[in-house]
């Protein structure tokens, strides 16, 4: 048997059908309404009991022993999974009804459909193996009771592992070790190497970069305070939203289309709406359901109706060519794939028209009392000898991306504002809970350790900021305007 079989394509098709295996990535501590896991939990075993044909045992599982109940565990997982993204997609929410439910089972089903059962199967048992083989590799011993119930590496399940323990044993990859009276889970030699292989495939199909985006999409959804901590934690944010209006040289009457918009904090208080005015119109767009329907819940309040909400993201625009005089956004770049979503930006912008981005830049980090804060991040990326994964950008990599796409007349200007650093728990809860800073360093990290490096951040915050004197407390974060012609 090939376990590490070519699914590259599958994988691909996979995320953008928008399928998932447990994305509930972060805390929810939900389960489903008992009317809505029937539904699934009905679909699932009657699936897997009679769709599971003789080859597909033999492609997937080859001379080894078949747990019978994976079938429907993995079936199970998949639909749950993409039941609670699809809610999440169009609501905001985590909460699953029963048309979620059963959209989620005709996706997996469509998908089936169009590859087979074993591909779905394969597909599962690539991700899962991947979520226990670096949990086991982060911890290198894992108490067995906890690597069976899954509680530091994969809590969102309703079932045990024991079929995994088993099968990752029989294969060479686990094995069970007894130190001080107690069974422990450890990866071998072969499994090390495994996991290699497994996180290749895995980043080469952009699984794991959608993973990480999932996890972002929810956590920014969840960002109940965003508007309130931008303010207080940036102060000069809304005056540099207003001096990046005055930068794209919007005029009164053009069509504008706006990317990232979250909750309307550029459009309106930023005063695009007012600066297009009524003559004009105003098309705005986030991935965040949540954060669109504040966005329209300011709209209705202040009675603008020449703005208009979608959700939607910057690098798949749903707009005709040309059809756009400037498209533009605030601190919404650094968060998307850059050149297709600049592509996409120059597609939609009319011959002559202006697309211009404000983007946050790498920060220097090397400032004493960050450096202690953010140890347990920046140690991780000292671990690779590289830099922290942050997402944000050198300063010449937005023009040059600019100018790759083919936009001519490329100015930027670089600004640089305070940002303090002195509310330990909304620094935390802001950068690294709401905006995802250094999610990549943390998305690679177990569930657990996840959660107890945030806390650890807290923890480390209060203290530093009562060691430090507060006018050491802040960075000096650069940022960057970009504008160009599209000719
Ligand atoms: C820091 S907020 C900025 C919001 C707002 N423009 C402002 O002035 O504060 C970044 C926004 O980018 C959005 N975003 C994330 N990925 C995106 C993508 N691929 N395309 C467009 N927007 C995206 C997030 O949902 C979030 O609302």
């Amino acid at each position: 048997v090939n376990f590490f079989p070519d699914l590259t394509v599958e994988l691909r098709d996979f995320c953008k059908s928008r399928l998932a295996i447990s994305p509930w990535l972060i805390e929810t501590g939900d389960r489903f309404d008992p009317a809505i896991f029937e539904i699934l939990d009905l679909e699932a075993r009657e699936y897997a009991a009679s769709n599971i044909f003789e080859k597909d045992r033999i492609k997937i599982f080859g001379t080894l022993p078949i747990p019978e109940r994976l079938f429907r565990t993995a079936l199970y997982e998949i639909m749950s999974s993409t039941a609670v993204l699809l809610a999440h997609e169009q609501t905001g929410q985590l909460e699953v009804n029963e048309e979620h439910a059963k959209t989620a089972i005709q996706m997996v089903n469509n998908f089936i459909q169009k590859y087979d059962f074993a591909t779905l199967l394969q597909i599962y048992g690539l991700v899962t193996s991947y979520e226990n083989q670096n949990a086991l590799a982060y911890y290198g011993l894992m108490p067995e009771r906890e690597f069976l119930l899954g509680s530091w590496h994969r809590p969102w399940i309703d079932y045990n592992l024991s079929d995994e323990l088993l099968l990752g044993v029989l294969m060479g990859n686990y094995q069970i070790v007894i130190k001080e009276g107690r069974r422990y889970v450890k990866l071998t030699d072969q499994g090390q190497e495994n996991l290699k292989n497994t996180k290749k495939i895995l980043k080469e199909s952009g699984f794991l970069a959608h993973r990480l985006d999932m996890l972002h999409l929810f956590q920014f959804n969840l960002f109940d305070d965003f508007e309130k901590l931008a303010e207080e934690l940036w102060p000069e944010s809304m005056m540099l939203r207003r001096s990046f209006i005055d930068f794209t040289g919007i005029k009164p009457g053009m069509k504008v289309l706006e990317l990232g918009c979250a909750n309307g904090l550029l459009t309106f208080e930023g005063g695009l709406a007012d600066r297009v005015g009524p003559e004009g119109r105003v098309i705005s767009i986030d991935p965040s359901p949540a954060m669109i329907a504040r966005a329209e819940a300011k709209r209705k309040e202040l009675g603008i109706d020449w703005v208009e909400f979608y959700q939607g993201k910057a690098e798949e625009l749903p707009f005709e060519d040309e059809s756009f005089d400037a498209v533009i956004g605030f601190a919404f770049l650094h968060f998307t794939d850059c050149k297709s979503a600049l592509e996409e930006m120059r597609r939609v912008t009319r011959y002559g028209g202006t697309i211009a981005s404000f983007h946050p830049l790498k920060v220097n980090l090397n400032v004493p009392f960050f450096q202690e804060w953010f140890s347990p991040i920046l140690e991780l990326a000292a671990k690779r000898k590289e830099p922290p994964k942050d997402f944000l950008f050198h300063p010449e990599e937005v023009p040059e991306h600019f100018r790759r796409v083919g936009l001519k007349q490329v100015q930027h200007e670089e600004i640089i504002s305070p940002a303090p650093f002195n509310q330990p728990e909304k620094v935390v809860q802001h950068y690294v809970q709401g905006l995802g800073w250094f999610q990549e360093e943390l998305g690679e990290l177990p569930w657990r350790a996840r959660q107890e490096i945030i806390e650890t951040l807290k923890k480390r915050g209060r203290e530093v900021c009562n060691k430090f004197p507060k006018e050491e407390l802040f960075m000096r974060w650069p940022a960057q305007r970009v504008k160009a012609q599209r000719c």
